[in-house]
């Protein structure tokens, strides 16, 4: 598995520990922690549990489906920095109330997902042509 995909999973995983510890903690005393927590911690579930675990799993398993290589390693490489930068200035958002963050890494994780989707059309596409 490249390096990369794995660290997709592997912070995948991180993610949804934090994301746990974050609803525990929000259960156990709503004021430990400051911010907008509920969505704080969907998103860290979703974007950051759910979305990199697909990312790291459908990186390595899609081409392999069509025996065809990956359309752009440097492609996927600017989806990790993307998806790794966005959330977390989500995160910093969510917990000082500020939009601007959010907004900020909003498109950064959305330029992620672009960065996925056209990968994987791509890969496809080549499988088309041969
Ligand atoms: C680890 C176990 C989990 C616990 C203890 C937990 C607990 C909670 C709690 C207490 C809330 C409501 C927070 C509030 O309104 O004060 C919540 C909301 C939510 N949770 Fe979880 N959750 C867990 C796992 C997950 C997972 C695995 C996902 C998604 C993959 C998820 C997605 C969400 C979403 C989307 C919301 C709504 C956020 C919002 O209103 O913006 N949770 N969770
Ligand atoms: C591109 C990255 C994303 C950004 C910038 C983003 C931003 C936001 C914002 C600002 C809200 C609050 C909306 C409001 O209160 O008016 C929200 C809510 C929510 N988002 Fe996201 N989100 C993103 C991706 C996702 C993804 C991928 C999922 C699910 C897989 C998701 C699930 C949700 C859910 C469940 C809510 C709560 C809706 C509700 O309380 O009615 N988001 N998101």
């Amino acid at each position: 598995m490249h390096k990369r995909n794995r660290l997709f999973v592997s912070i995948a995983l991180m993610y949804g520990l934090l994301g746990g510890a974050i609803a525990i903690l929000r259960l156990i005393d709503p004021n430990l922690i400051p911010g907008n927590v509920p969505r704080l911690h969907g998103h860290v579930m979703l974007l950051g549990f759910i979305l990199m675990m697909i990312y790291g799993i459908a990186l390595h398993v899609l081409p392999r489906f069509g025996g065809f290589p990956l359309y752009s390693e440097r492609m996927a490489d600017w989806q990790l920095y993307a998806a790794n930068s966005g959330l977390p200035l989500m995160m910093g958002g969510w917990l000082r109330f500020s939009d601007g963050w959010v907004i900020a890494g909003g498109i950064l994780s959305y330029m992620a997902i672009v960065l996925f989707g056209l990968n994987m059309i791509l890969t496809v596409r080549q499988r088309g042509k041969a």
